[in-house]
């Protein structure tokens, strides 16, 4: 069983996709942590970010089982890892691992942006979550604040559309739903409300 969650960043696939691993017993692979692994190591060794070939070596390297959200997470590693996204060797690299994960038993949820249409097209269930850029920005600055950090929401806010527009702009796997996704609007939902949806999208299919 894989279950393929795909949408634009700070919808709250996160959340969604370990709810629904934790409820069904099924391994999670946020997809997403793997193009940050990459990225963070050209950083740390100094490389740069427009060679395809020096991040395709590193993308073979990327370990599945090491990656780290807490060491992942900082904005700059973000905005690599969507720079060598863009990347075709990168993403076929990176696009292999996760089709192995995706095989693991007794079943998987992974999410990202081309889960559905690329990595996993045959999954039996396939959830775009999506929300408004304000929605999504008003969310990440709620979660800077309640950590204790300073925000600035406009910033939040233009960052936001920057890495939509990277994402759905991209030659190579852009950000869209996949024909047969079930779309779920988050903007005036709870985190549990979407859950319960969820949850009866995966019931359904079982
Ligand atoms: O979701 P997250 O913000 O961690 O992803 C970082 C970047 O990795 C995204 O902006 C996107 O460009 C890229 N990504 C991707 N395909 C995925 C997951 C993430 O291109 N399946």
């Amino acid at each position: 069983m894989i279950i393929a969650i795909d949408g634009p960043a700070a919808a709250g696939k996160g959340t969604l996709s370990r709810r629904i691993a934790e409820e069904y017993g099924f391994h999670h692979l946020d997809t997403g942590l793997t193009y940050r692994a990459t990225a963070k190591a050209l950083l740390d060794a100094g490389l740069p970010l427009d060679d395809e070939t020096v991040a395709e070596t590193m993308a073979h390297k990327v370990d599945l089982a090491g990656l780290d959200r807490a060491v992942l997470s900082k904005h700059e590693i973000g905005e690599a890892a969507s720079k060598i996204a863009v990347m075709p060797a990168v993403r076929r690299a990176l696009v292999e691992a996760q089709r192995a994960f995706s095989r693991k038993e007794p079943g998987t949820v992974l999410d990202g942006r081309d889960i559905g249409t690329v990595v996993c097209p045959n999954a039996p269930v396939k959830i775009y979550v999506t929300a408004s850029a304000a929605v999504r920005a008003k969310r990440r600055y709620d979660e800077i604040v309640e950590a204790g950090g300073s925000a600035d929401y406009a910033a939040i806010f233009e960052d936001v559309k920057r890495r939509d527009e990277r994402d759905m702009g991209r030659t190579d796997s852009p950000l869209k739903p996949a024909e047969d996704a079930y779309l779920l609007d988050t903007s005036e939902m709870s985190i549990e409300a979407a859950f319960q949806t969820a949850k009866s999208i995966v019931d359904t299919a079982l």
